[in-house]
C-alpha cells in the first residue's frame, strides 16, 4: 500500500480506487499546497494527484525521486502545469484524464460561441442592473451562430466534439491543426483560416508552440464581425491584445473561460464590451469532474501495483 499526496479536494467518491492507501490529505477550505509545503512533502509520498493549479516543477519532481515518489496523477487533459520532460529525466510517471472531458468542455466551448455570439452577458448585466429600457428592434443584435463558418484551432477530440455540434448549427466548419488531418475543412495557414472564419474556437494544448498562437497580429486577421472562444489554455491569446482589440471594437466579441494568470484577468479585459468570462469551468459537470478524479485514481492505482499507468503522457 502507498502514501498518496492528494494536493486539492475532489469530487466525493473519486478516490475509490485509492481505497486501502494511506491518503495524505488535502488542506481545509480547498486552500492548495504552497510549493515550499509540496517540496516537503514529495520525496515522502509514492504518488501525487495534482490538479492544474500545481506546480509540479523539476525541484519537486527530483526531490520526489530521492525519496519514493513514482507518479504524479493530473486530475486534468492539460497537463501544462508539470514539468514532463524532468519528470521522464528522473523516471516518474506522469498521467491526465483524456476522453472523459471531451464532450462537457465542447458543450462549454457552445456555450460560449452562443452567449458570445448573441452579446447574452451584456445584455442580461443591463436587464440586471435595470438598464433596460423594455424591447428596441436594435438591441443588442448579435451575429447568427447558424449557417456561420467556424474554425477549429486545434482538431484533438475536444475540437472534433465542438464540430459535431457545429454540424447541427449548419455552421460551415474549417479546421487547423499542426499536422494536416487529410479531412475535409482542413487549412494548413492558420493566418488564412482566422481570416474565413466568423467564429474560432481555440482547442490546443498549451505549449511553447501555442503560447500567444493568438496575438495582436493574428487577431487583426480576423473579420471585425468575428467571435474568439477560448476553452483551452489562457496563454494561447495574448490577454492584453485581446482586450484592446474588443475595446477598440476592432474584434465583435469573445467569449473566454481560461485566462493567462488564473485566477487574475486582465483588468482591460474584465471591462472589455461584448465579452463573455468564465471561470474555467469547461470540464464542470459533476459527472465528467467525477470521472476525472477517478481516472486519476485508477492510474495511481495501476502504477502503485506495480502495473504501466493506463494514461501516460509523454513529452
Ligand atoms: C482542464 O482544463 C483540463 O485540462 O482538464
Amino acid at each position: 500500500m502507498g502514501r498518496v499526496l492528494v494536493t486539492r479536494q475532489l469530487p466525493a467518491g473519486g478516490l475509490a480506487p485509492l481505497a486501502g492507501h494511506d491518503l495524505v490529505a488535502p488542506k481545509p477550505d480547498d486552500v492548495p499546497y504552497s510549493s515550499a509545503e509540496m517540496l516537503a512533502m514529495a520525496g515522502e509520498v509514492d504518488a501525487i494527484v495534482s490538479l492544474l493549479t500545481d506546480t509540479i516543477d523539476a525541484s519537486l519532481l527530483e526531490a520526489g525521486a530521492a525519496g519514493r515518489l513514482q507518479v504524479v496523477a493530473n486530475v486534468a487533459v492539460g497537463y501544462n502545469n508539470i514539468d514532463v520532460a524532468a519528470a521522464s529525466r528522473v523516471g516518474i510517471h506522469v498521467t491526465n484524464t483524456p476522453g472523459v472531458l471531451d464532450e462537457t468542455t465542447a458543450d462549454t466551448a457552445f456555450l460560449l460561441i452562443l452567449a458570445a455570439c448573441r452579446l447574452a452577458h451584456d445584455a442580461e448585466a443591463d436587464l440586471r442592473a435595470n438598464r433596460w429600457p423594455g424591447w428596441g428592434i436594435n438591441q443588442y443584435l448579435g451575429l447568427d451562430v447558424h449557417g456561420a463558418t467556424l474554425g477549429i484551432v486545434g482538431y484533438g477530440r475536444i475540437g472534433r466534439a465542438v464540430a459535431r455540434r457545429a454540424a447541427g448549427f449548419s455552421m460551415t466548419v474549417l479546421h487547423h491543426s499542426r499536422r494536416a488531418t487529410g479531412e475535409p475543412g482542413y487549412v494548413a495557414d492558420l493566418d488564412e483560416l482566422l481570416g474565413r472564419c466568423d467564429i474560432v474556437s481555440l482547442h490546443t494544448p498549451l505549449n511553447a508552440e501555442t503560447t500567444h498562437l493568438i496575438d495582436a497580429r493574428r487577431l487583426a486577421l480576423m473579420a471585425p464581425h468575428a467571435v474568439l472562444v477560448n476553452t483551452a489554455r489562457g496563454p494561447v491569446v495574448d490577454e492584453a491584445a485581446l482586450a484592446e482589440a474588443l475595446h477598440s471594437g476592432r474584434l465583435f466579441a469573445a467569449g473566454i473561460d481560461v485566462f493567462e494568470r488564473e485566477p487574475e484577468v486582465h483588468p482591460r479585459l474584465l471591462s472589455a464590451p461584448r465579452a463573455v468570462l468564465l471561470p474555467h469551468i469547461g470540464s464542470g459537470s459533476r459527472a465528467t469532474r467525477l470521472r476525472m478524479a477517478t481516472i486519476a485514481a485508477d492510474n495511481v492505482a495501476a502504477v502503485l501495483a506495480g502495473k504501466p499507468p493506463l494514461h501516460p503522457v509523454h513529452i
